[in-house]
């Protein structure tokens, strides 16, 4: 069966701008964040405290946190943190949640942490341990769980591997990342149950998928009816990721919102707040959200 609700993990001020070209004002994303909020949206993953080399779009993160504490308690703004001085940064603004990000497969290790997949994971076992210490909740991304572009299909066991290290190592939450978007419902099935063998359940699972082959809707589907009840979403479609190249936007959450509600699927979402939300961040940005409910729902 399918559960009567499920926790959307918003990823637009995150995942959604990490990949702009143009740097987006810090009132801009602060603004962005709360119409996110008041849309009913209660997990809105807020930035990263990453090298600002790496991702120049995010490197304003000191700024932007604190520009969110009127949210207060109701709101979880969770924020990437790569290594222990990313950790000391998010932890000076008072974050209470963080998430790593690991890699299933060797090129993507690679290309966006400058690490081996067993270099990254011990990057992030003192970052877990000081995180948790620090009454930190801890989420652990891992990416290219489907497909790798320079690897090609990723075998279920090197995911498999790497959540099991993830899970070992402290992390309340896996969220499974399809980073180019090329999963099929199968495939994530597949994956679901062969984590369910190795003791890791959906309770703590969350999926992560990005649309680049229009099967986000289809693969999400898949999930929920594998018992996973969180699911990553980029307002409008934003996004993609700088060191994965050809994936486009995550999922949009509008998308993702008119099919739980259409199941009966309880959000807490308002539907029309966040397309207008969605719509004003197209205005900023320049060019329309790529998300097809966004387009049905503001068309005039
Ligand atoms: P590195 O170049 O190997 O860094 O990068 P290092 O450890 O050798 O340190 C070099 C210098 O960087 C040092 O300064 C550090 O202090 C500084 P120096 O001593 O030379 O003056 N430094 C930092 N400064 C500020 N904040 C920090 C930090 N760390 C080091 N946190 C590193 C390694 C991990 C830092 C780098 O590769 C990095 O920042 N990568 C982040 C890439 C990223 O953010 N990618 C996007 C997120 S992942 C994603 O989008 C996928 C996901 O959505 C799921 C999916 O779709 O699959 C999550
Ligand atoms: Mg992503």
């Amino acid at each position: 069966g399918l559960p009567p609700r499920v926790r959307i993990h918003e990823v637009g001020p995150r995942d959604g701008l990490q990949n702009e070209q143009a740097i987006v004002p810090v009132e801009v994303k602060a603004e962005f964040v709360h119409r996110l909020a008041d849309a009913g949206l209660r997990t809105v993953e807020a930035t990263s405290f990453v090298h600002p080399k790496w991702v120049p779009q995010l490197a304003d993160a000191e700024e932007l946190y604190p520009k969110l504490s009127d949210l207060g308690d109701g709101v979880r703004l969770p924020v990437l943190v790569p290594n222990t001085r990313g950790l000391e940064r998010a932890l000076a603004l008072g974050a209470r949640e963080i998430a790593v990000f690991a890699s299933a497969t060797e090129s993507f290790a690679k290309a966006n942490l400058n690490r081996t997949v067993d270099e990254a994971l011990a990057m992030f076992e003192p970052v877990v341990r000081g995180a948790r210490e620090a009454g930190a909740s801890v989420r652990g991304y891992l990416s290219m769980c489907f497909g790798d572009p320079w690897e090609g299909p990723v075998p279920v066991e090197q995911v498999v591997r790497v959540c099991r290290s993830l899970v070992d190592m402290g992390c309340d939450e896996l969220s499974l990342g399809d980073t180019i978007g090329v999963a099929t419902p199968g495939h994530v099935g597949a994956l679901l149950a062969a984590l369910d063998a190795e003791g890791i359940g959906a309770e703590r699972i969350a999926v992560h998928f990005h649309d680049t082959y229009g099967q986000a809707l289809a693969n999400t589907l898949a999930a929920l009816q594998h018992g996973v009840q969180t699911v990553d979403a980029s307002a409008g479609g934003l996004g993609g990721c700088p060191y994965a190249k050809s994936a486009t936007g995550n999922l949009a959450t509008e998308d993702l919102v008119w099919m739980l509600h259409g199941l009966g699927i309880e959000t807490g979402v308002d539907l029309g707040r966040l397309t207008a939300t969605s719509v004003w961040m197209a205005e900023r940005l320049g060019r329309p959200s790529p998300s097809r409910t966004v387009r049905a729902l503001s068309h005039k």
